[in-house]
């Protein structure tokens, strides 16, 4: 019995689909616990590609048991579409199942969303750094997501469970309804004709034809995957987003609304930790960021858009372009530590193949206040270059403002695609893994040259 946590390391993207699906073939249940519809999971099956939202990745593999849980939030209408869109497609849902605790997104979550970013960027335009204000511009990806965990955490929710009872429904729905459009119209001045999809008759008739469709794979998925475990079954834990996108240990404001890290697999399914067997954290090659935040590494524009076109760095669910940057090193460590990481999988080591230098950030310098008066006084022209940081720093205000330390390593100049032996990588690429190793004190056990299931080594 192993049950093994899949964990995105960076801001999510790192490739966690791929892998999960190669996990999946030793794997008897595959379980989503945290986030929504705002990932998008890309998996690659000879020419076929697919991109999961809401479903985990094991789905693509049939006989497999997936379960949707308590900790997700989940939007029918997405959900619906997945369905439709895999039976489309010849594979079969029919081993789905959702947790009758799981909290359902509703159109007006979907609307605040989208409405409070669009205040919150005219907002920032008249705001200076944006950091330190209260409503600013996230960069989400609309789905609802950090207003459906607000209701959550505010006990105003609705769970898959009163879709199933019609007057616990119909009241909750009223009850949220009618504060929602008050809010929409004093905040964020939706129109009507925005709000006729937030309006009680439309939302109470589209969700009871939902529930409809819903209610067979809704079911009590704690109790199920505890007793699948009692009997020896083997668990894979598919996380969305990344580490440093958790609501408690990322880049907040800069977040998603939900824990990404490793402590959301407990609360997001209703299972102990000791049931946890083995950590594993998805790393990219080098690192990429949807939406806005602090990003300590970016690379100039240009350099940018060379690494976005090699790496096809698009989102697999708003197709926006990705911000690139070299490999940071530091980050990774503050996710090692968080998620007490066992070993970690490289992915898209083959997007790094043309380059001359390759440059990974060991650490931040931050010149804080002390420093600049020090200089200002000894009159030495910003003679110092700041202190290095010893943890990942917490305040958005200083990790904008942090220089990174390079080490910088020749590049390999060789195509590693169709590379399937760890010992036949270039002498160039084994050195930057073995660097990235000893930098953050964790050990690669699989290595991706490319996005297919036969273009991936098992490290041992
Ligand atoms: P996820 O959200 O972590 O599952 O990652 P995404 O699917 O959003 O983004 C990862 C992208 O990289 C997808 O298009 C994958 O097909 C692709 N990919 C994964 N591993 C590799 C790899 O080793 N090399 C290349 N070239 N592409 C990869
Ligand atoms: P996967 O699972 C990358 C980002 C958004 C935004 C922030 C908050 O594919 O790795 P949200 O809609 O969650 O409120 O947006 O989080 N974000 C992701 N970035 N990959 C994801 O998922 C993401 N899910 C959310 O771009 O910056
Ligand atoms: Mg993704």
């Amino acid at each position: 019995m192993t049950n093994i946590v899949v964990v995105g390391a960076q801001f999510g993207d790192e490739g966690k689909g791929k892998i999960v699906d190669i996990l999946t073939e030793t794997s008897d249940i595959i379980c989503r616990y945290q986030g929504g519809a705002n990932a998008g999971h890309t998996v690659i099956v000879g020419k076929d590609k697919y991109i999961l939202h809401l479903i985990p990745s094991g789905i693509l593999r049939k006989d497999k048991m997936c379960v949707i849980g308590n900790g997700v939030v989940i939007d029918p209408e997405a959900l619906i579409e997945e369905i439709k869109y895999l039976e489309a497609r010849d594979i079969s849902v029919k081993n789905l199942m959702i947790s009758e605790s799981a909290h359902i997104i509703f159109p007006y979550h979907k609307l605040i969303d989208q409405l409070s970013e669009k205040a919150a960027e005219n907002n920032d335009k008249n705001c200076k750094t944006g950091t330190e204000n209260t409503s600013t511009k996230i960069g989400t990806t609309g789905r609802g997501i950090g207003p459906a965990y607000t209701d959550k955490a505010a006990r105003k929710g609705i769970r898959a469970i009163d879709l199933l009872d019609d007057e616990v429904f119909k009241q909750k729905l009223k009850a949220n309804v009618d504060e929602k459009i008050k809010v929409l119209k004093a905040l964020y001045n939706a129109s009507d004709s925005e709000l006729k999809n937030a309006e009680f008759n439309s939302v109470y008739k589209k969700y009871t034809e939902y529930a409809k469709i819903l209610k067979p794979f809704i079911s009590n998925t704690t109790t199920y995957l505890n007793n699948a475990i009692k009997s020896g079954k083997k668990i894979l834990f598919e996380g969305a987003q990344g580490s440093l996108l958790d609501i408690d240990h990322g880049t907040y404001p800069f977040v998603t609304s939900s824990n990404a890290t490793v402590g959301g697999v407990c609360t997001g399914l209703g299972i102990s930790p000791h049931k946890v067997n083995k950590i594993l954290g998805i790393v990219k090659a080098y690192t990429t960021r949807v939406g806005s935040g602090p990003f300590p590494t970016e690379f100039d524009a240009k350099m940018s858009e060379k690494i976005r076109e090699i790496g096809d760095e698009y989102g697999a669910t708003t197709r926006r372009p990705r911000r690139c940057g070299w490999f940071d090193a530091f980050l990774l460590k503050h996710s090692v530590m968080i998620n007490g990481l066992d070993s970690i999988a490289i992915t898209k080591l083959d997007i790094l193949d043309s380059l001359d230098k390759i440059k990974i950030c060991v650490g931040y310098r931050y010149k804080d206040k002390q420093d600049k008066n020090k200089d200002n006084k000894d009159n030495s022209n910003n003679k110092s270059v700041g202190r290095l940081l010893d943890s990942f720093p917490a305040a958005c205000k200083v990790l904008e403002n942090v220089e990174p330390v390079y080490e910088e390593l020749p590049g390999w100049k060789e195509k590693t695609s169709g590379i399937k032996d760890f010992n036949k990588l270039p002498k160039n690429a084994k050195a930057y893994l073995k660097r990235i190793e000893e930098l953050t004190s964790v050990k690669i056990s699989i290595i991706s040259v490319g996005a297919e299931r036969t273009q991936t080594m098992f490290v041992d």
